[in-house]
């Protein structure tokens, strides 16, 4: 049965059914990116050696309070960070902490911000001072990988076509593609359906439609796919210990291709902005 609290709920709840949004909802979405998207772009100022990465959440924390903007992961489900942080071989959902970063580290740093009720979802790789080749190489993949996603994102593209594209360009690539954790729609929800595997077959999965919003956050591990979760029961980290990455964006269907909602303001991914 349905609760009266429940009921005012209703129509924001994760109900598997795919959700479509229109211009003012694109309009939403666009806003709360935004924030999200400066934020990571400021963060190329303070991610250094010696930095923790408390003080990283710190920031992020305040730079949202100064634009009304709530960092989503706060409090979710008993999470009680601002920001992931994960260095190194954590793949995903690394909690802050009071270690200070070190040289050489690659840590991806994920943001999602609330603005008017909308999520803006993005996250993207920093470089500790000077890192190593095959470190560079890694982002540098992991980065190529979500923008041959998002290239094929349009109307009739099905959600099998960008996992297949990823895929395929990462193991060229003599990387591999994490299976554990998925892109997933996002709106007036945080996580909403449907899935956006990072891997798959040509024409799998549902047909994409103008009005879906969703992520697409490819992990790409130097080794092997395989993950474990850590004791803190949210720690991510590759079962080899090898290096990984992320990159996120969020992004809508429009009726000719894809809206790409966390494009950097300043200019941070620029040859992305060339494929819109
Ligand atoms: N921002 C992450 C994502 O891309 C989700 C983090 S949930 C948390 O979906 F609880 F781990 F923070
Ligand atoms: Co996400
Ligand atoms: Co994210």
């Amino acid at each position: 049965m349905i609760e009266y609290v429940d009921a005012a709920q209703a129509p924001l709840k994760n109900t598997g059914q795919i959700r479509l949004y229109d211009a003012d909802g694109f309009a939403g979405m666009r806003k709360a990116s935004q924030v999200t998207a400066e934020c990571l772009d400021r963060l190329n100022e303070i991610v250094k050696p010696g930095v923790t990465t408390d003080e990283i959440d710190a920031f992020v924390y305040a730079f949202g309070m100064e634009r009304d903007a709530l960092p989503a992961t706060l409090y979710y489900r008993g999470y009680r960070k601002s920001t992931c942080t994960s260095i190194n071989h954590v793949v995903c959902h690394g909690i802050p902490g009071s270690k200070p970063l070190r040289e050489g580290d690659i840590v991806n740093i994920d943001v999602t911000y609330i603005v008017d009720g909308w999520y803006g979802d993005s996250s993207r790789m920093y470089a500790v001072g000077q890192v190593k080749r095959a470190a560079e190489r890694l982002m540098e993949v992991t980065y190529k990988a979500l923008l041959r996603g998002l290239e094929v994102v349009k109307p009739g593209a099905t959600t099998g076509d960008i996992g297949a594209a990823i895929q395929a360009y990462v193991e060229s690539e003599r990387c591999s593609v994490v299976r554990d954790f998925c892109g997933h729609g996002v709106g007036q929800l945080f996580h909403d359906a449907p899935n956006i595997l990072h891997y798959g077959r040509p024409g799998e999965g549902i047909a994409l439609q103008p009005g879906m919003i969703f992520t697409i956050e490819p992990m790409v591990n130097l080794g092997r796919p395989h993950v474990k979760i850590l004791s803190d029961g949210w720690t991510a980290v590759t079962r080899d210990r090898s290096l990984s990455a992320q990159y996120e964006h969020s992004v809508g269907v429009t009726e000719t291709g894809r809206e790409i909602f966390t494009l950097s303001p300043g200019g941070y991914d620029p040859d992305l902005a060339a494929r819109t």
